[in-house]
């Protein structure tokens, strides 16, 4: 019998050449694990593992970063609606000015001594998370000519086992680059384009303090036929 993963309407084509690395990076063909790989449970993690602080991105250096100070938070929920709780979330970013702490960053944009740009939580028992960062700053791509990412935050869970590992990113609402970006227009789908973007919580921003965000994500086991 032959396996093939089945991908949801919502999901982009693995090559969309609008996105033009993803022709080096599409799979031309498939391969499966082995069976007795197919359901491993996912890396679990205990408290010591880590730090609350992790989760603060302001806090990592002696001074705060520049720019503007957010909060992001939602949950983790699995197809069925389900919390899941006790589950990795990584996050990478850009700082404000759009320049990421990372040698192969060759943007304009200051580096902010400040700002790493790398954080993780876990989610708690009813699957939420919470982060303190800041705005990240659009920056310029060589992908086609004048092209910029809007301003986003990568995201990587760790579900329940590793076939339900979802990695993301997360976009502001409103922002003009949405309709230039082929990496968000490669999801040809308007409603699951939409499911990409936080939304302005005011429950979530702290007053005389910081703007909150929120974000839920859905994890959904990769299906086989
Ligand atoms: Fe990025």
């Amino acid at each position: 019998m032959k396996l093939r993963p089945v991908q949801d309407p919502g999901d982009p084509p693995y090559d969309s050449p609008g996105y033009r690395s993803t022709e080096l990076r599409a799979p031309k063909r498939l391969y499966l694990l082995p069976e007795e790989l197919h359901d491993p449970t996912g890396p679990v993690f205990g408290a010591a593992d880590v730090d609350p602080a992790d989760s603060d991105l302001t806090s990592h250096h002696e001074g705060e970063p520049l720019g503007e100070r957010i909060i992001v938070g939602g949950r983790v929920l699995d197809s069925g609606g389900r919390p899941i709780p006790h589950t990795l979330v990584e996050v990478w970013q850009a700082n404000a000015a759009g320049r990421y702490a990372h040698e192969v960053d060759r943007h304009s944009a200051p580096l902010d001594p400040n700002f790493t740009g790398a954080g993780r939580c876990l989610t708690d028992a009813e699957g939420n998370y919470r982060f303190v960062t800041v705005k990240p700053g659009a920056y310029p791509w060589k992908n086609h000519a004048n092209a910029w990412r809007p301003a986003h935050i990568h995201f990587s869970v760790f579900g329940r086992a590793f076939a339900d590992r979802l990695v993301t990113q997360m976009y502001f609402p409103g922002d003009p680059l949405f309709a230039h970006d082929p990496i968000f227009q490669s999801v040809r789908d308007p409603k699951a384009r939409e499911r990409l973007i936080s939304s302005f919580d005011l429950e979530t921003t702290e007053p005389e303090w910081a703007l909150g965000y929120r974000f839920d994500i859905v994890l959904r086991t990769t299906p086989f036929e």
